[in-house]
């Protein structure tokens, strides 16, 4: 099983959630506990290198909200989006973005970057550092490290 370790972090005055999953396999049993702690929160900024394992989690993260297919919108190949119903049964929807090759703010904004960033629907951001300045206040941050080949450390800022 994966375990959680709750940290207070007395010197920034906030509360750390850490998530450590052994193996893939474990990474969609973490998702209620990582549902749980983003609670109303939907921008979810994730760090870590290449290979960390920030796709992966969105990924799981979809599976479990039930999103069928992951398709990629052609138009805007940066905002990918995803559909789901919610527990009323409505449409709900995920943007995936990947900023890794954006250059600068402008650019962020040329491809209508705040539109995802203020609006109800989850919007999970890998390579968030270019559009740092623009998050939304409530942005969850959260770190991923590379444990061992199978083992990620999952932090939630
Ligand atoms: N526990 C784990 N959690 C997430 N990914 C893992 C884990 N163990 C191994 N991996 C592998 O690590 C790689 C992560 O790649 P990816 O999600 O694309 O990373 P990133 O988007 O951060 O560059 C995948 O090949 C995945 O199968
Ligand atoms: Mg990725």
């Amino acid at each position: 099983m994966f375990s959680i370790t709750y940290k207070a972090l007395t010197f920034v005055k906030k509360y750390t959630l850490e998530i450590l999953i052994h193996s893939l396999s474990e990474l969609d049993d973490a998702m209620p506990v990582l549902a749980d702690a983003l609670g109303s929160r939907r921008k979810i900024a994730l760090y870590g290198n290449l290979g960390a394992g920030k796709t992966t989690l969105v990924q799981a993260f979809c599976r479990w909200l039930g999103v069928e297919d992951t398709p990629t919108s052609p138009t805007f190949s940066l905002i990918n989006e995803y559909g789901y119903r919610d527990t009323d049964g409505k449409l709900a929807l995920v943007h995936h973005l990947d900023l890794y090759r954006l250059k600068n703010e402008q650019e962020a904004f040329d491809i209508g970057i705040e539109e995802v960033l203020y609006d109800p629907w989850y919007c999970f951001i890998e390579w968030p550092q270019v559009v740092e300045a623009m998050l939304p206040e409530e942005t969850v941050k959260i770190q991923l490290d590379i444990l061992s080949e199978t083992a990620r450390r999952l932090l939630i800022l």
